[in-house]
């Protein structure tokens, strides 16, 4: 007889990790199946998914060695420290951020066992439905489940033609194997990959020349914010090109040779030792058995869900990359703990208004709610605080106090409605604001309440005073 579950969870990333976690806990028989081809010590696919295999976590460790070899050849001078140019062992720089992954995703091997969520090695494919619920085929095995979470996440979108080798031609998870510092790197896509990953490599001596469809810089943050970005990145080193469209791409004997039409309709030419193609990415649906049950995909091919993340079909739900919204780690974890806690009859609740948004570069750039192009399309009147870290005694100490904080506020009722902060520490101020707004505190609210002084969480603190048109420190 197939193995029985109340819950079977296809997909071991931060969604279905999460979910099958969350479901455990509330008293159902869990299994999580997985596929992909990082295998463990013990030679099983690896728990953790994009995230922490080839995304979120590997990408931030290489941001922070590259952080520090910048800071080592450029910014101990300016504070009296002597440390000679500094060289890079890359090849120790992948072995440490290795030994992170395997860490963490042992580390989730073992939240199962404790958990009492049983790993499925193999990839998970509908069947059909008998009468102990939905039949999944997982490697050679039929499994029943009374529910099934998808949680199959995404892949990266290659450019059509261009076959990617991962090894001169890479998506992300070559970006994150580069063996030796190219001297020139190409991007395709001035999106948060191409960004991250660009910055990595630039700053360990690499000339990075990033080519970008859109005739604008991230068109989905604000775009005050945008244009401080990319004025920064741009004095950093980074070279970007616009409005481009790419023609053919062709490996040649020194590396990649990219044909592409420029801004203004000019044929152009860029050489270079390695390519990262960064162009979005497309949900994991392949193989996943849909139309053998009916399962209602979109024309994207992303898996069609309510707000509460059901499909059309009876007990199965479908979580993270593979449905709409946003392609972040926390989003799909948002998700799976609401799935599991609806599916035991609470009331699972994801915010969808207040999920944040982070740029891990340097300085970096996060931001949650509303952007002002945004407000003014919906005709919202607003108000605005902008401080600078300039102006932050704590930003000067540390040699970073570039950017601001830019928080919007409603004119009538002065609930916050978006903050937007390029500055040193981002990721980590824009954790108030969240809160801030999952509680619909207004900028007086956040004015009112004393913050730690000397912090960097004083600008947001000022930026909040700003709104009222009465800061004390700028
Ligand atoms: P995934 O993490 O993609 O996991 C899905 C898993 O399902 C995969 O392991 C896959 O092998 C498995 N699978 C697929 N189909 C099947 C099947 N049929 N059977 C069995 N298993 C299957 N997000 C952030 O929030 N912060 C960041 O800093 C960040 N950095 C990133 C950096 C990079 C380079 C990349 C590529 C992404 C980054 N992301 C970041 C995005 C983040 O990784 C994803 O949003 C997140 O991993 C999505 O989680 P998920 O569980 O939906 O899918
Ligand atoms: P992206 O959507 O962030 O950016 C893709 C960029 O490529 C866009 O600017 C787009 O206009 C451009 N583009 C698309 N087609 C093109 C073409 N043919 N030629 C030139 N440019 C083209 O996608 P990216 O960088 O691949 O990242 C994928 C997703 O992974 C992100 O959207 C995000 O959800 C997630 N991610 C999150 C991170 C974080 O939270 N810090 C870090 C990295 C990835």
């Amino acid at each position: 007889m197939s193995q029985q579950f109340d819950v079977l969870v296809i997909g071991g990333g931060p969604g279905g990790y999460v979910a099958a976690i969350r479901a455990a806990q509330l008293g159902f028989k869990v299994a999580c199946c997985e596929s992909n081809p990082y295998a463990d010590p013990k030679g099983q696919p690896r728990l953790g998914g994009t995230c922490l295999n080839v995304g979120c976590i590997p990408s931030k460790a290489l941001l922070h060695t590259s952080h520090m070899f910048e800071e080592a050849g450029h910014a101990f001078a300016d504070q009296g420290i002597t440390v000679g140019a500094p060289k890079i062992d890359v090849a120790k720089m992948l072995a440490r951020k290795a030994t992170i992954v395997t860490q963490l995703t042992q580390g989730i091997a073992g939240l199962f066992k404790k958990n009492k969520v049983t790993f499925l090695a193999g990839h998970g494919s509908f069947v059909g439905q008998g009468a102990a619920g939905w039949q999944v085929q997982v490697g050679k095995e039929t499994v029943e489940a009374k529910q099934v979470i998808i949680a199959t996440g995404s892949t990266a979108r290659h450019l059509p033609g261009v076959p990617v080798c991962n090894e001169i031609v890479c998506d992300n998870i070559g970006a994150l194997e580069i063996g030796v510092v190219p001297k020139k790197l190409a991007v395709i896509g001035a999106g948060v990959i191409g960004l991250e990953m660009g910055s990595v490599w630039r700053r360990l001596g690499a000339e990075v020349t990033v080519l970008e469809a859109m005739p604008d810089f991230l068109a989905a943050a604000d775009q005050d914010i945008a244009k401080e970005a990319q004025k920064i990145f741009t004095k950093q080193g980074l070279s970007f090109n616009f409005g481009v469209k790419i023609g053919d791409i062709k490996k040649t004997a020194k590396g990649v040779s990219i044909n592409y039409t420029d801004k203004d309709g000019k044929a152009q030419k860029l050489d270079a030792d390695r390519l990262v193609v960064s162009i979005g990415r497309i949900p994991n649906t392949q193989g996943l058995g849909a139309d053998k049950v009916g399962l209602k995909l979109n024309e994207r091919g992303m898996v069609e869900v309510d707000g509460h993340c059901k499909t059309n079909l009876p007990g199965v739900w479908a979580i993270g990359d593979v449905v709409r919204g946003p392609m972040l780690a926390h989003k799909a974890m948002e998700e799976g703990v609401a799935v599991a806690e609806l599916m035991a009859g609470q009331a699972g609740h994801i915010s969808f208004d207040f999920i944040p948004w982070v740029i891990y570069t340097d300085p970096e750039i996060a931001w949650v709610g509303k952007t002002e192009q945004q407000l003014k399309a919906e005709g919202v009147a607003y108000k605005a605080g902008k401080i600078p870290f300039l102006a932050n005694g704590r930003a000067l100490g540390a040699g970073n106090a570039q950017g601001f904080v830019k928080m919007l506020a409603d004119a009538k009722t002065d609930r916050i409605l978006g903050v937007h902060i390029i500055g040193p520490n981002a990721s980590e101020l824009i954790g108030e604001c969240v809160v801030a707004m999952e509680f619909g505190a207004a900028s007086e609210d956040l004015a009112r309440i004393c913050h730690g002084h000397p912090t960097l969480s004083e600008v947001v603190h000022e930026a909040a005073l700003a709104c009222d048109k009465r800061p004390l420190h700028f």
